[in-house]
């Protein structure tokens, strides 16, 4: 079996995107974002072709693209289309899967299940992406645990922005964690600023422990 990831993280619009471009890349793998929201601005998968440089046949189609960039749950209710968590299943590939969630862990797919059942059914290991700034302890520490009452394999966090040095640690040692890095802000964000930045901040390696 490949290696497959679920990059998740502690909130929408924190960076999980570009990380996930940058190990895409890393790891010469295929990305897949399942449930697309929000057609009209770049979409995840579009971000990640472009800043990872991945070939267009590494970026596997959602199974769901919807038009409004809102909750899933909300904008599959507008586009009169009905999501079925139950049926989502990561696409077979011969090289390793990164697989980019919506927001956090409990977003709403329908207004019975949320990304995190998901999670759980598929049992695949998640890299929890954190920002580094206020409020992150809280968010991540939450997510570890929705993550564990549910038996989900947790890879470990990886964080997103300027360094606080305290907040890996005290998520390390309260989380019961392993920290895999912390990818800086990156001004410019280019194709080459990110893979050095990624080169630099993470061991590869490190991503490559599990096979799931
Ligand atoms: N490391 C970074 N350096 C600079 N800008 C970043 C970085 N990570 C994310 N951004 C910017 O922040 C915004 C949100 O990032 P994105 O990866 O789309 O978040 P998410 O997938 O969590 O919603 C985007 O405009 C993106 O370009
Ligand atoms: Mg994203």
């Amino acid at each position: 079996m490949n290696l497959r990831l679920v990059i998740t993280g502690t909130d929408t619009g924190i960076g999980k995107t570009v990380f996930s471009a940058a190990l895409t890349d890393a790891l010469g793998a295929c990305y897949w974002k399942p449930i697309q929201s929000g057609l009209h601005e770049e979409t995840d998968s579009e971000t990640v072709l472009r800043l990872g440089r991945i070939s267009s046949q590494r970026i596997l189609p959602e199974a769901w693209r919807l038009k409004t960039p809102v909750s899933p749950h909300l904008s599959a209710e507008l586009d009169e289309v009905t999501l079925d968590p139950d049926a989502l299943q990561p696409p077979e590939t011969n090289l390793p899967l990164i697989i980019e969630g919506a927001g956090g862990l409990l977003v709403p797919l329908t207004r019975h299940k949320t990304f995190v059942d998901v999670f759980a059914r598929w049992q695949i290991p998640v890299v929890l992406c954190a920002r580094t700034g206020l409020g992150t302890i809280n968010h991540t520490l939450l997510s570890l645990e929705a993550m564990r009452q549910r038996r989900i394999p947790i890879l470990g966090v990886a964080f997103i922005g300027d360094a606080y040095p305290d907040t890996p640690r005290i998520i390390e040692e309260m989380g019961d964690v392993r920290i895999l890095g912390r990818l800086p802000r990156l001004e410019p964000l280019t194709p080459d600023s990110l893979r050095r930045a990624f080169r630099e901040n993470f061991d590869t390696s490190s991503f490559r422990e599990v096979i799931a």
